[in-house]
């Protein structure tokens, strides 16, 4: 878990960013019921997890810069022996205060008695506006029974900004400790992806290797993956965000897995793209090696000086002139380019950006141009290729096969670093590994 030094430094850059008379809250994630008496797993809101650390439901946190009796508040669930017996331990009050740094905590049923009173005289309120709609309606309530005091010369809040745009550019840009935390995903999904591909064979069903994954991610103490594991052998391989792995992995075939493990809230996202039974077919390499050719070519462009698109670019350019070189193109590659003649084979764009969601926040446009990208900054370079099995107007050689290839990649200041590399890659790295002789 980040040092709260590290969430104290996040509050303080946000209190410097919010004008002054201004009020910041967000609210936790709530619960969320799976079916009677069950809930999934808690996962917490990313935003609120950023600046609080604080991993329960039914929390608000609110930042009051400059307030005498303490800037940040946090109001939650107080302390109950007999709840805790049940649950397990959490926080209360005592421990908002003393191990997640609040400089006063409430109970959360106080909320609407006390907001009032921490809006009073402040101009502005930025909070994530509609996402959440008991917090807009708790803000408004407050911020109208400050507009009926008006004639005792309390002032209310007149301006209302998203907090989501000032707090998204500021996780885009991952602190050291952030990168340490991406890190270890990133070095946990390396050795589930390897256990999966060393456990492939043909016969396995599609959920077995699935479970490959998710022992790997827990037996390292990374108890959720970031995102459900894409298991997908043979044709599935064309369905983009294939979840059901329930077939069977046949001889002869692909196996697609997209599959990244989560910790402390941050994420890692790794496809790799395999034979079943250790050897590409003839089809399956030259799609296979024109895939790794644009993903080469795409993370080269990452660098400092270079924009969000330039790697997608990049690996469009290598794309579609192989496909023409492979005849599943017709024509000029500038002309096909400007026709997005490839969409038919690659359908979704090149990248993200990566944290602590998948697809993580922070624009990818500034005043409508790509922006440039900047050390700190995490994203996925992830081109594929994916050709129908009901594709009759190409040879049926290349029907029904699917490949993505991707990594992660951390923007440094000479250029970029994979923090998934040393995973095998290549056609001859692949099957050496498979078949145990790497
Ligand atoms: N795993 C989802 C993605 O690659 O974007
Ligand atoms: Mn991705
Ligand atoms: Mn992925």
């Amino acid at each position: 878990m980040p040092q709260p030094s590290e969430f104290k430094v996040r509050r303080k850059q946000l209190a410097h960013r919010i004008k002054k008379k201004s009020v910041a809250l967000i609210a936790s994630a709530p619960a969320s019921v799976r079916n009677r008496d069950v809930e999934y797993p808690y996962r917490q809101d990313s935003d609120f997890h950023y600046l609080t650390g604080f991993n329960e439901p039914e929390a608000v946190a609110v930042f009051v810069p400059g307030r005498k009796q303490g800037e940040y508040i946090l109001f939650c669930r107080e302390f109950d022996p007999t709840k805790a017996l049940w649950t397990g331990k959490y926080a209360g009050l005592e421990g908002a205060r003393d191990a997640f740094g609040a400089d006063e905590a409430f109970p959360i049923d106080e909320l609407d008695e006390i907001l009032p009173g921490l809006l009073e005289n402040r101009e502005r309120v930025y909070f994530p506006i509609g996402h959440d709609p008991e917090l807009d309606h708790q803000v408004f309530a407050a911020v109208n029974e400050l507009r009926g005091k008006v004639r005792t010369g309390v002032r209310a809040p007149f301006e209302f900004v998203s907090l989501e745009h000032l707090l998204h550019e500021q996780r885009l840009i991952k602190t050291p400790h952030e990168i340490h935390l991406m890190r270890k995903a990133a070095d946990v999904s390396v050795l589930a992806h390897k256990r999966a591909m060393r456990n492939c064979k043909p016969g396995c069903y599609e959920y077995q290797i699935e479970a490959e994954l998710l022992h790997e991610f827990t037996r390292h103490g990374m108890r959720a993956p970031a995102y459900p594991c894409i298991v997908a052998g043979g044709h599935n391989t064309c369905v983009l965000h294939y979840t059901e792995n329930k077939d069977v992995l046949r001889d002869g075939d692909l196996l697609l897995i997209d599959a990244g493990a989560e910790y402390e809230n941050y994420a890692s996202d790794i496809t790799r793209t395999f034979p079943i039974n250790g050897t590409f077919g003839e089809s399956q390499r030259l799609l296979y090696e024109l895939v790794l050719e644009a993903q080469l070519d795409a993370i080269k462009q990452v660098r400092p000086d270079k924009r969000w698109n330039d790697p997608h670019d990049a690996a469009v350019h290598t794309l579609t002139k192989g496909l023409v070189k492979l005849g599943l193109l017709e024509g000029r590659v500038s002309k096909l380019i400007k026709d997005e003649a490839y969409k038919k084979f690659y359908m979704h764009r090149t990248g993200h950006w990566l944290g602590m969601d998948v697809h993580d926040v922070g624009e990818y446009r500034i005043d409508g141009e790509w922006r440039t990208l900047e050390p700190g900054m995490v994203l996925t370079v992830e081109p594929g290729l994916y050709i129908a099995p009901d594709c009759h107007d190409v040879d049926p050689k290349w029907r029904g096969i699917g490949i993505r290839i991707e990594d992660d990649v951390l923007v440094t200041k000479e250029g970029y670093e994979v923090l998934t590399d040393g995973l095998p890659k290549t056609v001859a790295e692949i099957e050496a590994f498979m078949a145990g002789s790497e």
